[in-house]
């Protein structure tokens, strides 16, 4: 058996919630990361078949029975992480009844995994059934998408659109655009319901006034939607408030989708 903390899964969580809190984007115990891993590569580190302990998750999650994430603890800090992955992590299994998270690796201190497991959970249900390539979903705080929440209409077309405005980058990035919930109770199994629902057509999700939700087929694609839309708010934040001279305008942002062949929310634009 390979050493786990050697393991290419544990070393990425190890770098990238250090980057994650380093950006500023997650904040003591903010933020949480589930990334759905291959059994097969699990198999060459732990023996699968020893269950630490089991934990009941609170929800159903059928369609995800067998599979194996790693996840971040609840109320852990990302900033220990690399310092504490065993303890600060966990590799957990959706058990046979569905509704059970068989805890194969971690949360050595008697930790379990981040309260906001419905919403991780949910969406990667939705996203699978979309996309079957999806493996991560990612959740943080990024301060200027924040701030923004508090001066621009949280509204789907509108954030959007301002959004796809800031750097030229964006519309590439996600022409699909940006989903918007309203502020909720956060940690509940109904913000992870509304959560769900929103990634049947996007792969980044506004929790207002809370933070933001991106997925992808790995660590890097999340991380590159939530740092796009952090990098255009914070453009955003730096500019709203003095008049602005110039503009990408909408026929532009047309010529960009064309270049590239994308297909993007055409309604989100006012043309
Ligand atoms: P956890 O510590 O349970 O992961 O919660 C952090 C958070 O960001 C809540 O939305
Ligand atoms: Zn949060």
């Amino acid at each position: 058996m390979k050493d786990i903390l050697c393991a290419p899964f544990v070393e990425e969580m190890k770098e990238i919630t250090a980057n994650m809190y380093r950006l500023g984007w997650d904040e003591r115990n903010g933020g949480n990361i589930s990334w759905m891993l291959d059994e097969a590569q699990v198999g060459e580190y732990l023996d699968l078949s020893r269950v630490v302990r089991t934990i009941p998750t609170g929800f159903e999650a059928k369609p995800l029975i067998g599979k194996i994430f790693i996840v971040t603890g609840t109320g852990k800090y990302f900033r220990n992480i690399p310092k504490y992955p065993e303890r600060d992590l966990g590799i957990i299994r959706i058990a046979e009844d569905g509704v059970t998270a068989e805890l194969l690796w971690g949360f050595s201190d008697g930790g379990k995994f981040t309260s906001e497991l419905p919403a991780h959970l949910m969406s990667h249900m939705t996203r699978l059934s979309v996309d079957p390539a999806n493996r991560v979903v990612m959740h943080c705080h990024p301060t200027y998408l924040l701030a923004m929440n508090f001066v621009h209409p949280l509204e789907e077309k509108a954030l959007t659109h301002t959004l796809w405005e800031m750097c030229t980058e964006c519309m590439v990035v996600f022409p699909d655009g940006v989903g918007v919930l309203p502020w909720m109770v956060c940690g509940t199994n109904e913000i992870g319901i509304a959560t769900a629902e929103k990634m049947k057509e996007f792969r980044l999700v506004v929790w207002g006034m809370h933070g933001l939700y991106g997925v992808g087929k790995d660590i890097d694609e999340a991380f590159g939607l939530i740092e796009t839309v952090e990098k255009a708010a914070q453009v955003y934040m730096l500019s709203y408030n003095r008049p602005r001279i110039n503009t990408i305008r909408d026929d532009e942002l047309v010529e960009i989708a064309k270049a590239f062949g994308l297909e993007y929310r055409r309604d989100f634009l006012n043309l």
